[in-house]
């Protein structure tokens, strides 16, 4: 792997967090701090290998953290507990545990409506519960009011939102809200919006870039597609690849290209953690099944014999660490059937925190570049990515690198 060195004259970025207080962001932000005092080296960072040395990029070890939670446990503590789960050393977060504090310290509290707290939301703020009373214009300003105070303490003032918050529970998104107009009517008249979407919309307003990381709905809506553009704004989402889809978006392929007819695919993820406890709700569950489900049909293709399961449990022990097991059935030449079986036991905070840190970097690079809308170059990222219907994880890499290589030029 070729490693680079940041452009001299780059400058620096703001990260603002969303359910900055979980195990994904405490995962960034310690990993930027240690990036930043030379503690750890940049491996997992997709950014930091060829073809992108020639890219402008922001230095990770310079982000600026600060963002938003429902919870006022402190990041030091999240560190720690996934430190003795073994995801790093305890002796890390020690090291740290002064800056730690610092960005907790710059953290303030969560909007979210009681629909989407899951049933076992231990340490949800009744402050932050309490306003779901507010209306959406009025918690749209709370939030530009959080991002314009967080803005100032970067110098240039460029920021970048990253919804690393809970999955919201699935809901049926109006017709009327495919267009801006009729979706700030609905904003004026108060309609029950999902907190990701009112965190899109405020930061987008605001000439933001916002990146969502989660399988909620956030910005995959026309109107805020729409407001994008119409501000020049670049976002990109949803949902990060980061374990057993990405196996699903290479092997895929293989089968695809070989002409090897899948029969079925099933799926068991196990996870533990603060993501496992809220996807046992099987409100919030259904966006991520969908996630998972929709990356491996969209690459296969629909046929009749194609039955596939994409099943989650929650085993509170496993705490971050999550295990999936995988059984493909597949037809080949002369009706002949074979399986291929994969166990993928992995931390999924360790392998989510360096891509929240590559899209910071490649969103902001975009937003200096005066791209809007959707960023479906970056749909190697995401299972369910926006602006792009490529599954194909090779092909998607692909398109990424050809950009990084003209964007050089
Ligand atoms: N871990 C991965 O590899 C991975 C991959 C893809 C997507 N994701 C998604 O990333 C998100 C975070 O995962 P995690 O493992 O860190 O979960 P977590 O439960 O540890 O953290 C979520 C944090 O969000 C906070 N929160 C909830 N609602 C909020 C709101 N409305 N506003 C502000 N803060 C809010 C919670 O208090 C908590 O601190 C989840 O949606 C998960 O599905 C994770």
């Amino acid at each position: 792997m070729t490693e680079i060195a940041d452009a001299a004259a780059t400058p620096p970025v703001g990260l603002f967090l969303i359910g900055a207080r979980g195990s994904v962001s405490t995962c960034v932000t310690l990993g930027v701090l240690a990036l930043r005092s030379g503690r750890i080296d940049r491996t997992g960072l997709v950014t930091a290998r060829a073809p992108f040395a020639a890219l402008p990029l922001a230095d990770p070890g310079a982000f600026h953290i600060g963002g938003l939670d429902v919870r006022t446990r402190p990041m030091r503590e999240t560190a720690l507990d996934l430190g003795r789960l073994g995801l790093f050393s305890t002796e890390l977060v020690t090291a740290e545990a002064a800056a730690l504090d610092a960005v907790d310290a710059r953290v303030g509290a969560g909007h979210f409506d009681q629909p989407d707290v899951p049933s076992r939301a231990d340490g949800f703020e009744r402050e932050s519960v309490s306003k779901a009373g507010m209306a959406p214009r009025e918690r749209i300003a709370a939030v530009q009011a959080a991002l314009a105070k967080f803005r100032k303490e970067v110098a240039g003032g460029r920021i970048v939102v990253v919804n690393l918050a809970s999955t919201e529970v699935a809901r049926p998104v109006p017709d009327e809200w495919k267009s801006l107009a009729a979706f700030e009517r609905a904003l004026d008249a108060g309609a029950t919006i999902p907190a990701s979407t009112l965190y899109a919309y405020a930061a987008i307003a605001a000439g933001i870039p916002y990146v969502n990381f989660t399988p909620s709905l956030g910005a995959k809506v026309g109107a805020i597609e729409e407001l994008a553009r119409a501000r020049r704004v670049p976002h990109a989402g949803c949902d990060g690849k980061t374990g057993e889809t990405l196996v699903k978006t290479v092997l895929g392929p293989m089968f695809r290209d070989r002409n090897l007819r899948v029969l079925a695919w099933e799926g068991f993820n196990m996870l533990g953690g603060g993501d496992g406890a809220t996807l046992e709700d099987p409100a919030h569950k259904a966006g991520k099944v969908a996630n998972k489900d929709e990356a491996l049909r969209k690459l296969l293709g629909e046929t009749q014999e194609l039955h596939t399961h994409v099943g989650i449990e929650y085993v509170p022990s496993l705490g971050d660490w999550k295990t999936a097991m995988d059984f493909i059935q597949f037809r080949g030449f002369l009706g002949t059937r074979m399986t291929l079986q994969f166990t993928w036991s992995a931390s999924d905070s360790a392998l989510a925190a360096p891509l929240v840190i590559d899209l910071v970097r490649l969103v902001d690079f975009a937003h200096r570049r005066g791209e809007a809308g959707a960023l479906g170059h970056l749909a190697a990222f995401f299972k369910s990515p926006l602006g792009s219907n490529e599954t194909d994880f090779y092909r998607q890499n692909q398109l990424l690198e050809e950009y990084a290589r003209a964007a050089a030029r």
